[in-house]
């Protein structure tokens, strides 16, 4: 990483996953032999199963969202927050978090693809409200967590698009890359001109076809990629 010089990058676009977040203490999904939080995706992260057993579902978001309350935002979220607030560049970050690290991190553009935890939705009038607590009993037949379920379309997809066309520089942190569209957004970027990094704890499937890769835990190589490739102190 010593050697890689990217000073001319000043659009920067990170797309993140749950490894960014796993040194906070939050779960990523491929852990634990597949399972999140001892339940299978498609058990709690489907249209269906909001269908089959909608009480399962409401109960698995509140937890995930009362643990929000236990958990802070890791040196990695606040590296890619400090530089978000430097003069000269533009960042955004697109997560597949669902999440309000980034934010908390000092990060003030961030696209949740997947949707957020402290967001629920009507059913019937699309209309959103931020919850902060358990979903009351009243609202959980009209409501639902405003979170982008398997089979459903992703959020702030043009949004997303355009500022991939006009990245100088776009870094993927903490994903196993396996989860499309996310997955293959560094394509993009790499075709409209981005140089694409990859920090991720371990190499994917996807690594060697990044213009760097890098391995190891996000906490200390976001700050370090930033310091070195950036040249910022
Ligand atoms: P995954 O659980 O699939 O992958 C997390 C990646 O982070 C793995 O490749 C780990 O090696 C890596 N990792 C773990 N700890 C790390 C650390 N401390 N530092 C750096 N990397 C670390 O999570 P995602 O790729 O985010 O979708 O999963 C993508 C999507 O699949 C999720 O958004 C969710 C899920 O099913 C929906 O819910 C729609």
């Amino acid at each position: 990483m010593e050697n890689l010089k990217l000073n001319h990058a000043r659009k920067i676009v990170f797309l993140t996953g749950a490894g960014i977040s796993q040194e906070s203490g939050i779960k990523t999904f491929r852990d634990s032999n597949g399972l999140w939080e001892n339940h299978s995706v498609q058990e709690v992260a489907t249209p269906e199963a909001f269908e089959r057993n909608p009480e399962l579902v409401q109960r698995f978001y509140d937890l995930r969202r009362l643990q929000l309350k236990e958990v802070e935002p890791n040196g990695a979220h606040k590296a890619i927050g400090l530089l978000s607030q430097r003069p000269n560049y533009e960042v955004t970050v697109i997560t597949q978090n669902v999440d309000d690290l980034h934010e908390r991190g000092g990060c003030a553009r961030v696209l949740h693809m997947h949707g957020e935890l402290r967001k629920i939705r009507n059913v019937l009038t699309a209309e959103t409200r931020s919850l902060l607590e358990e979903m009351p009993m009243e609202m959980r037949s009209e409501w639902r967590p405003d979170i982008v379920w398997f089979g459903e379309q992703i959020k702030h997809g043009d949004e997303i698009m355009q500022v991939i066309h006009e990245a100088d520089l776009f870094v993927t942190v903490g994903t196993s890359s396996e989860v499309y569209p996310a997955a293959g957004l560094f394509q993009v970027a790499k075709s409209a001109g981005a140089t694409t990094v990859e920090l991720n704890l371990e190499k994917t499937a996807v690594s060697d076809h990044y213009c760097h890769s890098f391995q190891g835990k996000a906490s200390v190589t976001v700050s370090a990629f930033i310091q070195q490739s950036l040249g910022l102190a």
